[in-house]
């Protein structure tokens, strides 16, 4: 399939590849999809193309979020924001796979479709079983106008504008902060007070100027990208938050740079991987300085200690002691939301690992930006 792209679209800027311009983009786009959206009086997010009236919304019991690709994965990171914020079971599964195995439809789950493009066939087809079934699905979606958009029963535009790069980057950044929102607003009709509430409210504030500063270490990731791109295969680690992070970043790492990038939980290595580390295997570890960091550095350290080559992903203030490792450090956000900041520089890393490996970055082989088909 090809896509009509107008003159706008084509617009390249001073970059040299849109996916480039498109990572760069970020910070006005997401300023621009939170405007209006916040509400400091209810300390809440207002997201009237729901269609979900309060009382609607407090009688999931449920929430199942659908998606392919970065979609599925950034899926993953809404379900444990949901969970977190509401308090309500979310998960998140491939569209592709949900489609085709019979899946129990119940009324009081809440579906969310999530696609960049809005016409992902098996995105739309999941759609589709769900409404035949009797289920409410919502979309997030970038595409206005889009087969999904008009489908839904009522959604979130993405308000990301056009994305070219097969490689999504700012379209996934605004599917992160489309769940924060979805999740304080599924919140606030529930058990989550006003200040927890204003507190995400105040942290997706801070978003714009934070993916801003990660932004601003490119130089420095692109060093890092070109060391890692010299390993055939990669590890990508992340543990409860951190997990979907790491699957993204190893999506993103394989999308276009053709390495092999496998992501694990950071809990499961010493159920099995462990025996692959040495001194050919690279792992880029996702550390937040959350509850969970301590664990997350001793396992940094087993890594180093069978002399796998490190590259940290972490927060200010996070002391990994006599660690031997490359690190890239974000800015910190709320715990809940970390996720969103944690993806960026994962989509440098793969970016400046293709362009050293001398790759189509926006075309990258056998993909499809939108794949519409069966
Ligand atoms: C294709 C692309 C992926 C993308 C996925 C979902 O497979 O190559 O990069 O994540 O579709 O696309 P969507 O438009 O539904 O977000």
């Amino acid at each position: 399939e090809t896509l009509e792209l107008s003159a706008e679209e084509l617009e390249i800027g001073g970059h040299q590849h849109f996916m480039h311009k498109e990572m760069h983009e970020q910070p006005e786009t997401v300023r621009r999809m939170l405007t209006g959206r916040l509400d400091d009086r209810f300390a809440t997010a207002r997201l009237d193309g729901l269609q979900l009236e309060p009382r609607e919304l407090r009688a999931f019991r449920r929430v199942k979020i659908l998606g392919c690709g970065s979609a599925y994965y950034v899926g993953q990171m809404g379900a444990s924001m949901i969970e977190d914020l509401a308090r309500i079971p979310a998960d998140s599964e491939a569209a592709s796979e949900f489609r085709y195995r019979n899946p129990i439809i119940e009324p009081d789950t809440l579906y969310v479709a999530v696609s960049q493009s809005g016409e992902t066939a098996d995105t739309l087809f999941a759609v589709r079983e769900i409404q035949r079934k009797g289920g409410r699905v919502v979309g997030l979606v970038n595409v206005v106008g889009s087969s999904i958009a008009r489908e839904c029963d009522g959604g979130v535009y993405l308000h990301a504008g056009p994305e070219v790069a097969v490689a999504s980057t700012k379209a996934l950044t605004h599917m992160a902060v489309g769940f924060a929102m979805l999740a304080v607003a599924l919140g606030r009709v529930r058990d989550l007070s006003f200040a927890d509430g204003q507190r995400i409210i105040n942290g997706l504030k801070q978003i714009p100027d934070q993916v801003a500063a990660v932004l601003e270490q490119e130089d420095t990731i692109a060093e890092v990208a070109k060391k890692v791109a010299a390993a055939p295969s990669l590890f990508f680690i992340g543990r409860v938050r951190g997990f979907p992070v790491a699957r993204e970043g190893a999506q993103k790492f394989k999308e276009i740079s053709y390495r092999h990038a496998e992501a694990y939980q950071t809990s499961e290595l010493k159920h099995g991987p462990l025996a692959l580390i040495s001194e050919e295997l690279p792992t880029v570890a996702i550390v937040p300085r959350d509850d969970l960091l301590e664990r997350n550095i001793g396992a940094a350290h087993e890594i180093a200690a069978r002399r796998g080559p490190l590259l940290v992903v972490t927060h200010d203030g996070v002391d990994l002691g006599e660690l031997d490792a490359a690190r890239i450090v974000v800015p910190k956000n709320e715990d809940e939301l970390d996720a969103i900041l944690l993806t960026i520089p994962l989509q440098l890393l793969a970016y400046h690992a293709a362009l050293s490996l001398g790759h189509d970055i926006d075309r990258p082989r056998n993909l499809a930006k939108s794949v519409t088909v069966e």
